[in-house]
């Protein structure tokens, strides 16, 4: 209500309300490596533009005369109430857009006190992140590490701060083809960026010095480089404008990032690793990149809590299923057991009632986030957020709808396939 008072009242802000001038103003004050990272996805990027497709496939088919002047968007999710059925994608890298990204997203998703599912690629420490969002729902995204003791000292940290869950992102063991990345020779990594999750990592700076004295540091005198040092000399590399690998005088920051390079993904991982996962913590189990229904019912023989229906906002397989079209056929083979939410290609508030109306519990939100930190950081983050929101309650209520419930019941009533 607050949001579309202020419209109303002619107030202008600085993160546009319509999608697609939100992505053009961000593109406008984002670096063109930062922008080809974000927005960019794989291939001919035909699945970016099939997840956004997928949605104009479905029209809303309002009803009248039903009393809708209260309404409640609030759902339980894992135990849970949040304030509406939106969570916060995890986003690797964002520190390409801004200083201290995931603390400032945290922070935005806190605002509006919806859960931001923090990456292991993330920016920031995952405790600095938490700790800007003081009680707010948080959960973890983990990119399960070929070093198997890595994995378990994340999930550990994730405990840590009070993640409500883990996400298993199962897409990714191998890095998509993308072209705009290519093109510009800039994958932040190279930069160090996307890599605080390991260099504040007790385990991984284990293995980090292992692999400093099999270079023979030792005897040059710098084998005890200290992991302060380290993270100093990537932290400078990272506000290095052309800084990369190979320019870098040090061998050490040189030998972590080479080091994350072999352990942050593993290509091998299989189910019955995942299988292994509700064993080693106590935080529910989710896995984020199903598309297909038979891996939700391998999902659901590992022991998931819930399943994420995800191309990855089409930038690992172009060429994929749209998750919307994936959607309806995934949450048929779950059949209600644990919650089903999507991802990929959601802008409005609209598009948030079609996920839900077609099976979805909820939905995250990817690329517009970090568009909002672009333009005005943690505000920026809590209005695209908080525009996400008043949309969807307006829908709900011009639509004859009351409640998410009502919607997650009724959806075949108000949705037709066009
Ligand atoms: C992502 N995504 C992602 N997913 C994940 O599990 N771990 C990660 O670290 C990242 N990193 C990441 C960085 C950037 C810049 C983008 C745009 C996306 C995927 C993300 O969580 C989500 O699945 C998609 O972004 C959803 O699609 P939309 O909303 O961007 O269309």
């Amino acid at each position: 209500d607050a949001v579309y008072r202020a419209g109303v009242l002619g107030r202008r802000p600085v993160v546009p309300a319509g999608p697609d001038e939100l992505a053009e103003r961000a593109r406008r004050v984002m670096s063109p490596e930062a922008w080809a990272y974000v927005a960019g996805g794989a291939g001919a990027e035909r699945t970016v533009a099939a997840n956004r497709a997928a949605f104009d496939r479905w029209s809303i088919v309002p009803r009248m005369g039903r009393d809708v002047s209260s309404r409640d968007l609030s759902v339980e999710l894992l135990g849970r109430r949040l304030p509406a059925p939106v969570l916060v994608a995890p986003v690797g890298a964002a520190g390409l857009v801004a200083r201290d990204a995931d603390v400032l997203i945290g922070g935005g998703a806190a605002d509006v006190g919806l859960p931001y599912v923090i990456s292991t690629q993330g920016s920031s420490p995952m405790e600095e992140t938490a700790a800007a969002m003081g009680d707010a729902p948080r959960w973890y995204q983990l990119y399960w590490s070929t070093d198997d003791a890595l994995v378990d000292s994340f999930v550990r940290r994730a405990e840590g701060i009070g993640a409500d869950a883990v996400v298993v992102t199962l897409d990714t063991t191998l890095l998509g083809w993308r072209p705009r990345d290519l093109d510009l020779g800039s994958l932040p990594f190279a930069r160090g960026i996307g890599i605080a999750q390991f260099t504040s990592d007790p385990r991984f700076l284990e293995v980090v010095r292992d692999v400093v004295q099999e270079k023979g540091g030792a005897g040059r005198g710098g084998a005890e480089v200290t992991l302060g040092a380290l993270r100093s000399l990537l932290s400078i590399a990272r506000e290095t404008p052309g800084a990369t690998l190979d320019n870098l005088r040090s061998p050490y920051p040189r030998a972590a990032v080479e080091t994350f390079l072999r352990i942050y993904s593993k290509p091998s991982l299989t189910w019955d690793d995942i299988a292994t996962l509700p064993g080693r913590t106590r935080l529910p189990v989710l896995v984020k990149g199903v598309l297909h229904p038979d891996d939700a019912r391998l999902a659901l023989e590992a022991g998931v809590a819930g399943i994420v229906v995800s191309n990855h906002g089409g930038r690992q397989v172009d060429g994929a299923i749209a998750s919307l079209d994936a959607l309806p056929d995934v949450a048929a083979a779950v059949g209600g057991r644990v919650p089903v939410l999507l991802d990929g290609g959601v802008r409005t508030g609209a598009d948030v009632a079609k996920a839900l109306a077609l099976g979805a519990d909820a939905i995250l939100l990817g690329r517009p986030h970090v568009y909002g930190l672009a333009l005005e950081g943690r505000a920026g983050v809590r209005t695209v957020l908080e525009n996400l929101v008043a949309e969807l309650d307006l829908t709900l209520g011009l639509s004859g709808l009351t409640s998410v419930c009502e919607l997650r019941e009724r959806g075949a009533e108000v949705l037709r396939r066009v």
